[in-house]
C-alpha cells in the first residue's frame, strides 16, 4: 500500500483549502469541500473494505450507494488542513441502504464528515444526473458575495445579471448562472434540500448572508467558479455607490455568449 498522505486527491485538497483560507473564505471552521474518488485509486493507498467508524445519514443517500469522498470533518479549520489532513479530513464510504456513512480512512481524534454533508451528497446526486463526469462540491464564506447578498436583491436573474455585467469572463464562465436562497438555517438537511433542488439548474448557489456553494468535475472547476463570482462581487461593491458612465449591454453579453459558443440562461438577457 502506498502512503494515502501522499495520495494526489489528499494533496489537492491539501493545496486547495489553504489556498481558500489564505483568500479568506474559510474564517475558522468556515466552509467545507467533498470530492467523489474513483474507488480503483484508493484501493492503492486503502483496504477499502475496512470500516473504522460509521456515521448516520440525515437523508437516504441510496442515490451514491458504495461511492467514496473525501470530505472536510466538521469543526475543522481549513487553515490546519495542510499540516494535518488526517485530523481534518475523512475517506467515507455511503453504506449500500444509504443511511449511513463509514469511514475508510482521517477524522483522527474522534472528528466527524461536515454538518453540510446533506447539502454536498443532495447536490451530488443532482448534479451526476446532469453530468456523470461531475466530482466536487465546494463550500466557502467568500467574503464579497456575502457582503452583495445583504445589498442586492436575491433574485437569482437579478442577481446572476449584475455579476455577468461586473467583468466580461462571468458569462463565459457562468453563462448558467447562479442559483440563490435566503437566509436559512445552515448545517441541516432542509437547506440540502433546497440547495440541491437549485443545483438541478446551477452549478453556482449563494446562500444569503452566508456564502456560496459551487460544484464541478474536479477542484479547479468548482474553485474557478467560485472565485470568478467572488472577484465579480468585488467588483460590484467597489462601484454600487458610484455614478456608472457604462456597463456591458445586453446586446454586448450576447455578442459575448455568441463568440464564446456558450448560451445564457433562458430569459436572463433581453431578447436582441
Ligand atoms: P462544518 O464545520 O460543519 O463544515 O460547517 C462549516 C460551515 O461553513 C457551515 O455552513
Ligand atoms: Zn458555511
Amino acid at each position: 500500500m502506498k502512503d494515502i498522505l501522499t495520495a494526489p486527491f489528499v494533496q489537492e485538497v491539501c493545496k486547495i483549502t489553504g489556498n481558500m483560507y489564505r483568500l479568506g473564505w474559510d474564517e475558522r471552521n468556515g466552509g467545507n469541500l467533498s470530492c467523489l474518488l474513483d474507488e480503483k485509486e484508493v484501493g492503492a493507498y486503502l483496504d477499502t473494505s475496512q470500516t473504522l467508524r460509521t456515521f448516520p445519514m440525515a437523508f437516504d443517500a441510496g442515490a451514491l450507494a458504495g461511492k467514496i469522498f473525501i470530505v472536510t470533518g466538521t469543526g475543522k479549520y481549513f487553515r490546519n488542513i495542510p499540516d494535518n489532513p488526517a485530523e481534518n479530513l475523512g475517506i467515507i464510504r455511503v453504506a449500500a441502504d444509504g443511511r449511513s456513512v463509514g469511514l475508510l480512512w482521517g477524522y483522527e481524534g474522534g472528528g466527524a464528515p461536515t454538518s453540510e454533508l446533506p447539502a454536498h451528497f443532495r447536490s451530488h446526486i443532482v448534479r451526476l444526473e446532469k453530468d456523470p463526469g461531475h466530482r466536487v462540491v465546494m463550500h466557502c464564506h467568500a467574503t464579497n458575495v456575502v457582503a452583495m447578498t445583504f445589498i442586492h436583491p436575491l433574485d437569482e436573474r437579478a442577481f446572476t445579471r449584475t455579476l455577468w455585467q461586473m467583468c466580461t469572463e462571468c458569462l463565459v464562465v457562468f453563462p448558467d448562472g447562479v442559483g440563490v436562497l435566503p437566509w436559512m438555517l445552515c448545517g441541516n438537511d432542509e437547506i440540502g434540500v433546497a440547495t440541491a433542488e437549485k443545483m438541478r439548474e446551477y452549478r453556482l448557489v449563494v446562500w444569503g448572508q452566508h456564502g456560496i456553494f459551487g460544484a464541478g468535475k474536479n477542484i479547479d472547476e468548482a474553485f474557478g467558479l467560485i472565485e470568478t463570482v467572488e472577484k465579480a462581487a468585488e467588483i460590484y461593491l467597489k462601484i454600487c455607490r458610484s455614478p456608472i458612465l457604462q456597463s456591458i449591454t445586453d446586446e454586448e453579453l450576447q455578442i459575448l455568449a455568441k463568440a464564446f459558443q456558450v448560451t445564457p440562461k433562458e430569459g436572463f438577457l433581453t431578447a436582441k
